[in-house]
């Protein structure tokens, strides 16, 4: 147990194909350390087994090196922070129970954190955070959400996807295109080369509020094969025009939904967060907005957009100076709204 006031939480985060370990000293990160797994470049999308397995060749390591980094060592730690939720199952399972044994041996509080919440909270990792309340597009592979946050762990869904989420349009996208995986960062890099008016895309109506992604991956998939009908090398030709069109319609989508949010509810902030607040066209054109409508804009550090153990700590810290400790009956949830992590 360390003696300042100050505690050292140690974070781990195991939701999808990342495995993460971060040590935070209060709200500030010490140590910050991901293993991408690499392995599933080859499937074209995450394993849900492979994943599993991954964590666990993986997790000690991990652990070991973000506590270097902060110059600590186990008897140092006052709790132990680690993703409870939404994600794979398997994979979840393998950080939550490291976490828990390690905390029940430690005899630490286990804080248990919902990942969707802990990568809004990405934007206080710099020194000019959001002021409550605020609104974030978090933005992932398997989420589109807009959140009215009113306090660090008071946060609202506004509105969501009704089918895929923008991460996932951006990998299927990519996938239909030969592209590796995962697709978004692809995109964004042949989208500079291309020009955005190329191809047009559909705008899905659905309320003012939800996303739709489903139909614009239709809509390419039939533009591909009507290309490559009429030229078998319309892809190779065209990708880069392809993905620069694609990617402005999903930003077109994301920013409308961002601004009707914003209108609605009348907030000086706004935030974006989650692997595609990494996308370059969505960070420039979420600033242009933010201009545009006199809000004060906030993008979290690149490395905490996508999956990492920070932002997990982060939370995790909030939690622990509440005293909101999680249960050691606690199992991790696949799925599940915000309020289910309130302990
Ligand atoms: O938040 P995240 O790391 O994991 C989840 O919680 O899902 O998000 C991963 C998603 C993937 O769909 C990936 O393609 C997307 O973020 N992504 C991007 C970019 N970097 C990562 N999408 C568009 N542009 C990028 N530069
Ligand atoms: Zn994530």
């Amino acid at each position: 147990m360390n003696d300042s006031q100050t505690p050292y939480i140690l974070a781990i985060e195991s939701s999808c194909d990342e495995t993460a370990a971060a040590v935070m000293h209060g709200p500030h990160v010490q140590g910050n350390v991901i293993s991408s797994q690499i392995e599933h470049e080859a499937y074209g999308g995450v394993i849900p087994e492979l994943a599993s397995r991954l964590h666990q060749q993986h997790i000690v390591p991990v652990v070991q090196q973000a506590l270097r980094e902060a110059g600590i060592t186990l008897q140092d730690l006052d709790g132990i922070a680690v993703t409870q939720g939404p994600g794979l199952l398997g994979a979840l399972l393998v950080g939550h129970s490291f976490a828990k044994a390690l905390a029940a041996g430690l005899d630490i509080p286990l804080l248990t954190v919902h990942h969707m919440q802990a990568h809004v909270l990405a934007n206080f990792l710099t020194d000019t955070p959001p002021a409550f309340p605020f609104i974030c597009l978090t933005v992932s592979g398997g989420h589109t959400q807009l959140v009215l946050v009113r306090d660090y762990l008071d946060m609202e869904v506004l509105g969501g996807t009704i089918d895929d989420a923008a991460g996932e349009a951006f990998d299927k996208a990519a996938k239909l295109m030969d592209l590796p995986y995962p697709g978004g960062p692809q995109i964004d890099r042949l989208a500079k080369e291309g020009d955005d008016s190329a191809f047009s895309f559909p705008d899905p109506e659905v309320g003012p509020l939800e996303f739709s992604f489903s139909g614009l991956k239709t809509s390419l998939l039939y533009l591909l094969k009507d290309g490559i009908k009429k030229d078998p090398r319309f892809i190779e030709k065209y990708k880069a025009d392809i993905a620069a069109s694609y990617q402005k319609r999903i930003v077109d989508i994301l920013l409308k939904k961002l601004a009707s949010a914003a209108a609605k509810y009348q907030v000086a902030h706004l935030a974006i967060a989650g692997g595609v607040s990494a996308n370059s066209e969505l960070r420039r054109r979420f600033g242009q907005l933010c201009v545009d409508m006199q809000k004060t804009a906030h993008i979290p550090p690149f490395a905490y957009c996508t999956d990492n153990a920070a932002m997990i700590g982060y939370l995790g810290y909030r939690k622990y100076q509440l005293q909101w400790f999680g249960d050691w009956e606690s199992v991790p949830y696949p799925r599940g709204p915000f309020e289910q992590w309130r302990n």
